[in-house]
């Protein structure tokens, strides 16, 4: 599974690599879990392979944005808020302008969805439920557990028994109940 969601745009990862460590290891994880996610419910092959892609490629409209924003340390204002929300959309637009990147409408639909939330308040489009595209509320779950775990020089990672528990929290609010359920128990057992 591993090799060939690098073998599909090498030049991705290394421009993500090169431009943000921190963004593409937790895109390498995340991806990881999405996989993971995606099997325990029986995903298909081809929806494996993309929701692999989207999960890698999810955060790659951040290399767009400012350092003042990417690399600030501490939280963001309202204003650098609404510049960060632009990285998904950015994300979706990069993805298809990447001709060699085999299913790339599928792929960068996903991408642009990753920040929907199941009751209605995520972004772009405020998607809600089941009009959010499956794997994108599986990249949401990996993305959201994965966050809070891992450490950023200015604050340092949840344990897991936390980040378990504000996951629960989410469930039916940011989160899809029946892919928060399976992932836990996939997971995080
Ligand atoms: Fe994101």
């Amino acid at each position: 599974m591993d090799s060939w969601i690098y073998s599909i745009a090498p030049h991705l990862d290394r421009a993500m690599q090169a431009r943000d460590g921190h963004t593409s290891q937790h895109c390498d994880r995340v991806a990881r879990m999405a996989v993971r996610l995606g099997e325990a419910i029986n995903l298909e092959q081809h929806d494996l392979l993309v929701v692999a892609m989207a999960a890698r490629l999810h955060d790659i409209g951040k290399i767009d944005l400012p350092d003042s924003i990417l690399f600030k340390r501490g939280a963001l204002n309202d204003a650098e808020w609404a510049i960060m929300r632009t990285h998904s959309t950015r994300g979706e637009r990069f993805i298809l302008d990447q001709r060699d990147i085999p299913f790339r409408e599928e792929i960068a639909r996903i991408v642009r969805h990753h920040h929907e939330h199941w009751d209605g308040t995520g972004y772009p489009d405020g998607l809600q439920g089941e009009a959010i595209p499956l794997l994108s509320r599986i990249v949401s779950v990996a993305d959201s557990h994965d966050a809070m775990t891992s450490s950023r020089p200015y604050h340092p990672g949840r344990t897991h028994a936390a980040a378990r528990s504000i996951l629960v929290a989410e469930r039916g609010v940011k989160h899809d109940p029946a892919m928060l359920d399976t992932y836990l128990a996939a997971i995080t057992r």
